[in-house]
């Protein structure tokens, strides 16, 4: 947080299926899986491209959440299926050490490519739907705390709950 290609609009990705683009995914899995992560935009590694990837397996720590393929989602559309919102606590890659409770939608369809361009139409909701939004909102330059409603919901992992683990995103 703070760096300014947090802040930008990134660009749709033009081309699918080449080195670069594989090379950008492998790095963006290592970073994400070294950092315990549930999901990773390309401009939280200095990428401002339209790319973002995913994954929640199943946690016994966390049995109400359900499990989340390995998804590969390029240039995304998110359409939300309801007004409804229902807030839930987030920590973010970027703002380490840190989470907030921020409202998302509940229910929405996500459209977009792999990266073979093949299409991904997904409804989705609960936490899956919130993970989407998060990674989206950082292909937009949004960052979780921007989206907090009340700023006390904001603070140290550490402070707020002391030992509890945080999957960030
Ligand atoms: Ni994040």
């Amino acid at each position: 947080m703070g760096d300014a290609r947090l802040l930008q609009r990134a660009d749709e990705l033009r081309a699918f299926d080449t080195a670069e683009l594989h090379a950008l995914l492998a790095d963006m899995r290592d970073t994400m899986h070294a950092l315990n992560g549930v999901g990773l935009a390309a401009p939280q590694i200095g990428v401002s491209l339209r790319v973002i990837i995913f994954e929640v397996s199943r946690n016994p720590r966390y049995p109400e959440a359900e499990s989340v393929p390995q998804t590969v989602l390029i240039n995304p559309v998110l359409t939300p299926l309801s007004d409804a919102m229902e807030d839930g606590w987030e920590g973010c890659l970027s703002v380490p050490g840190m989470r907030g409770l921020v409202p998302r939608y509940t229910q929405l369809r996500y459209q977009g490519h792999d990266q073979y361009g093949a299409i991904i139409d997904r409804t989705v909701s609960g936490f899956h739907a919130r993970v989407v939004q998060h990674e989206c909102d950082h292909l937009d330059g949004i960052l979780y705390p921007m989206r907090i409603r009340d700023l006390r919901n904001f603070g140290f992992n550490e402070a707020m709950s002391p030992g509890e683990e945080v999957q960030d995103e």
